[in-house]
């Protein structure tokens, strides 16, 4: 290794030990911390983010990175690692000062007033702070390159080498496919989900999660499960993967699930084992926020929906639930947790109409952010959207465009990532099944270590070895294509509805 490159990851070793600092107090926030501790709380990190910042952009980093770019002898991890911490640099030092400190108050003004807003189903009593936040972000992307188009510069922020137009390829083959499913599964009997409403008690849940966490072979000597209000997985440090879940008494499957959804998160960052030389680097980083969420999406509802995986495990639920899993009977409960329905909610809705929700957002932030749309006109937008895609009237703003949080912090060009998680998950899967024919079997024998040591191998250890798009190309052997989406999809449901 350069004694440059041994520099680097110095300086890149205090910065992951500071962003792992500050991942526990946020952790603490999120959980255990009284409220009325926020204030300081507040201060704390904003601190911490500082003296962050002040590390990430040491003028020293851009020295060695010039003199490494200009070496011909590097190995691989090292060029791999030096792409991974120029990108990194540049996005750090292209910002302004001014700019920086007047984002973050503009956002976190904007998140409070958006939740406001929610809360009074109130869109014009937010709309000066979105047209703001909008014009911070093309500011932001201006900054980061000029050149580019700004929901193309921000797009890749999240995942790296994608753009509008690569995207929209993409999702409008997912919609084509999407919506003939629909109509199928429309034009057939509906299932209904009332089995699932009956009392399990927030204890009993718990010991479900955990059992289930053990199961998926969640290392619990390197993290741990809480509750908060909003479910979330957050890296504390290499061996301290923790995830959270929340408890709805009348409805246990949203903790199930969602247990199962983070714990496939930290997999992915147990996982994360590039090379012994780069641990605690930005090498041994999580590659994109789409591949992380395809990790998570593979376990929740390619493994954990699947009736290979009940076929093992749904004696042990009943068990566990005891008394309140009383005529709870297999094949009701593998049908429900499968049902369709369109609905107006992004976070509740099923693996058919997810993409739809995506592909809604998508359309409407890059109007916004391309200047094709004016903010004011957004609610009425929304509803045209949900119409056409969904065929659902949207009461009001509360449950239409005021529903997530994402537009108030900024977060244009991060939708994408969910469906993108979809899809390759499903590529994952599908190369998967080629390599271990018979993964079903085993995952009905109760073995999903196959399933997890193959997602090591081929995605988890690279860390960010890779660029999302030659990491799918290496685990499955082509480019990200959405057909192995549909394949899975056309599949699993027409089996379930019988189309
Ligand atoms: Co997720």
């Amino acid at each position: 290794m350069q004694k440059e490159t041994a520099r680097l990851i110095e300086l890149d070793r205090e910065h992951t030990l500071m962003s792992h600092i500050s991942a526990v107090l946020g952790w603490d926030q999120e959980t255990y911390m009284p409220s009325k501790a926020i204030q300081e709380r507040a201060s704390q990190l904003a601190l911490f983010e500082g003296l962050a910042h002040q590390k990430a952009v040491n003028p020293e980093i851009g020295e060695l990175l010039a003199t490494l770019e200009a070496k011909h002898d590097l190995s691989p991890d090292e060029k791999a690692y030096i792409r991974k911490v120029r990108r990194d640099y540049d996005i750090e030092t292209k910002l302004p000062e001014a700019f920086v400190t007047e984002y973050a108050r503009s956002t976190s003004i904007a998140q409070v007033k958006w939740a406001e807003a929610k809360k009074d189903n109130d869109f014009k009593a937010f709309e000066s702070h979105l047209e703001k936040i909008v014009g911070l972000s093309r500011e932001l992307a201006g900054y980061l390159n000029p050149n580019a188009r700004p929901y193309d510069v921000l797009l890749d922020l999240y995942e790296p080498g994608s753009s509008q137009e690569s995207i929209t390829a993409v999702f409008s083959t997912m919609k084509a496919y999407l919506v003939d499913i629909l109509d199928k599964i429309r034009a057939k009997p509906q299932i209904e989900d009332k089995c699932l409403g009956r009392y399990v008690s927030s204890e009993t849940q718990e010991q479900i999660s955990l059992y289930f966490m053990k199961v998926l072979h969640f290392e619990m000597d390197r993290g741990r499960l809480d509750v908060s209000a909003h479910p979330f997985t957050t890296s504390l440090g290499a061996d301290d993967i923790r995830i959270t879940t929340r408890y709805v008494e009348d409805y246990f499957p949203s903790s199930l699930f969602s247990t199962i959804h983070e714990s496939g998160h930290a997999l992915y960052d147990m996982g994360i084992d590039p090379n012994p030389e780069f641990r605690g680097t930005k090498l041994a980083e999580a590659v994109s926020m789409a591949v992380h969420e395809s990790q998570s999406r593979l376990w929740e509802n390619i493994v954990g929906r699947s009736r290979a995986f009940w076929e093992r495990n749904f004696l042990a639920l009943s068990a566990l639930l005891g008394e309140a899993g009383r005529d709870l009977d297999f094949e009701s409960f593998i049908e429900s947790v499968n049902r369709v329905s369109p609905s107006l909610i992004r976070t509740e809705a099923d693996e058919v109409t997810y993409g739809l929700h995506i592909i809604a957002r998508f359309e409407l932030e890059s109007a916004l952010l391309d200047g094709n749309l004016r903010v004011a006109d957004m609610p009425g937008a929304w509803g045209e959207k949900y119409k056409k895609l969904l065929g659902l009237e949207v009461p009001n703003d509360r449950v239409g465009c005021l529903q997530d949080v994402h537009w108030s912090i900024g977060y244009f060009g991060y939708f994408p990532s969910y469906a993108l998680g979809n899809l390759y998950a499903a590529q994952f899967w599908a190369k998967l099944k080629e390599e271990v024919p018979d993964i079903e079997a085993r995952i009905a024998s109760g073995d999903t270590l196959s399933v997890l040591t193959w997602l090591r191998a081929n995605v988890h250890c690279h860390g960010s070895r890779y660029m999302p798009g030659e990491l799918v190309e290496k685990a499955t052997g082509s480019a990200l294509d959405p057909v192995w989406f549909e394949k899975y999809l056309r599949e699993k449901y027409s089996s379930i509805y019988g189309f």
